[in-house]
């Protein structure tokens, strides 16, 4: 299933993994839209019989370059709305279904920029995207991350948080330097977790990066 807000560029994104031999199916899912949420957790149990994973990539980052003091309330609390309380109410929604599969895995997707330790590092590559809206809307997201994987334990349900890498795409304006195949590998590789595999972990795809 390929959840989108937009049901034309949902539609063209099933369609390009159809022709691939992929059995993609459109969704219409706004993260800022809680009816869609719930219609789109409805249509996959009854149409769809189940889910097996969750991929929560979804993400915006409002507020352009703005220093955290000169940031506007609402690009805050927007850019959360989406990245952590939409994600949220997506995982609640799709959680009844994840755990009644035997090998239910969510993947949510993080960054880089959501480390605690990268951000407070002056070194880092990280330093100077002093993003406050998304970088402590991905920090956020990691507690979440860490807060379900602990609820879930001791079922096969798995959650982990991964970073893509800073990648080539509208986010950034196409400013990345990772190709969104790159960027995939982590996705895909937690999504596929076997069940030995670990759970309310960090990783990119190196291995696991620090909170
Ligand atoms: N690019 C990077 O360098 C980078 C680095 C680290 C982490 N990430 C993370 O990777 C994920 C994918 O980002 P991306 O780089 O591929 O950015 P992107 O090209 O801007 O894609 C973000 C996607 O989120 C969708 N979206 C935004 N708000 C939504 C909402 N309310 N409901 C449903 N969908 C919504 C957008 O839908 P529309 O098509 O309708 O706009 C778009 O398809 C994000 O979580 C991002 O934070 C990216």
């Amino acid at each position: 299933m390929i959840g989108s807000r937009d049901e034309q560029r949902g539609s063209e994104a099933a369609a390009a993994l159809a022709k691939e031999g992929v059995d993609a199916h459109f969704i219409q899912l706004d993260l800022q839209d809680h009816d869609s949420i719930t219609a789109a957790a409805q249509t996959i149990a009854k149409e769809y019989n189940g889910l097996d994973v969750l991929i929560n990539n979804a993400g915006i980052s409002l507020g352009g370059g703005a220093a955290p003091s000169q940031l506007p309330m609402s690009d805050l609390k927007v850019t959360f709305y989406t990245n952590f309380f939409g994600t949220i109410a997506v995982t609640k929604a799709m959680l009844p279904l994840l755990l009644q599969s035997p090998a239910g895995r969510i993947v949510n997707m993080s960054s880089g920029l959501g480390s605690l330790t990268f951000n407070n590092d002056p070194h880092h590559e990280h330093a100077e995207f002093n993003l406050l809206a998304y970088n402590s809307s991905k920090a956020a997201l990691n507690m979440a991350t860490i807060t379900f994987a602990k609820e879930f334990k001791d079922t096969p349900l798995k959650v982990n948080s991964g970073d893509p890498g800073f990648t080539a795409t509208d986010l950034n304006g196409f400013t990345g330097h990772r190709s969104v195949e790159q960027a995939a590998v982590i996705a895909v590789r937690l999504a596929t977790l076997d069940a030995d595999g670990p759970t309310g972990g960090f990783f990119d795809e190196n291995g696991e990066i620090p909170w």
